[in-house]
């Protein structure tokens, strides 16, 4: 069944832009009187929390000499769980509702990040339920440019933030996404406006294919 809404997921490695592009793109929608919700993973709920807890090392651990923070296996369940929840109570409601739903990062997160410490048959399996989103961006940047601006951004640094993993990660993402015929991949190394301007169009162009009424300009 074809759904009333249109689900747009954004992604990349840290620093592509994602969370940025996500949010002016919500805010040009709405001021054109689209019905827009822009949201993310980890999600703000209870698993979303821990997670970004783990992530940011803030889960205080009483267990003695433990050399890693979290079971890695673990954190992938935590991901697809959170999002299931996501989808229940906040995605398919929304869609329902008719509305343009932006994720920032989606199911694609965990194929390119957790693969790197689990089978992907299985990071794939645990998100077997996870709907196909109708329009997939992946902000495409390098390594160097990605932590150049996770520095900036200056938060908490998490634990995915190295340099060799996010190759890896960068390199499963580009495995994967052409195989998604509804997936698009920008330069997002460019500037802002250029990246914008281009995921713009790509979405608008969507979206006006779905029947929804955009005014281009
Ligand atoms: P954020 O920086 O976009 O808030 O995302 C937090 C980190 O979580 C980021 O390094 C990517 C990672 N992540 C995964 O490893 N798997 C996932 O499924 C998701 C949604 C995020």
């Amino acid at each position: 069944m074809k759904r009333k809404g249109f689900f747009l997921v954004l992604e990349g490695i840290d620093g592509s832009g994602t969370t940025t592009i996500g949010r002016m793109l919500e805010s040009e929608l709405k001021s054109k009187g689209i019905n827009a919700h822009y949201t993310f993973e980890p999600t703000f709920g209870p698993v979303g929390s821990l997670i970004k807890n783990i992530l940011s090392r803030r889960v205080v651990m009483n267990s003695g000499d433990r050399k890693e923070l979290f079971d890695q296996k673990s954190v992938a369940l935590l991901f697809a769980a959170d999002r299931l929840d996501h989808i229940k109570n906040e995605i398919e409601p929304l869609l329902g509702k008719g509305f343009v739903v932006i994720s920032d990062r989606y199911k694609y997160s965990s194929y390119a990040y957790q693969s790197l410490f689990a089978k992907e048959s299985w990071v794939y399996e645990i998100n077997r339920f996870a709907i196909d989103p109708d329009l997939l961006l992946f902000l495409d940047v390098d390594i160097k440019t990605g932590l150049k601006r996770v520095g900036i951004r200056g938060n908490v640094k998490e634990i995915y933030e190295k340099a060799d993993l996010l190759r890896k990660v960068r390199k499963n993402y580009l495995r994967d996404i052409r195989k998604y015929r509804y997936a698009r991949i920008i330069d997002a190394g460019k500037m802002l406006d250029e990246v914008y301007l281009e995921a713009r169009s790509l979405l608008f162009e969507r979206l006006i294919e779905y029947g929804f009424k955009v005014q281009v300009n």
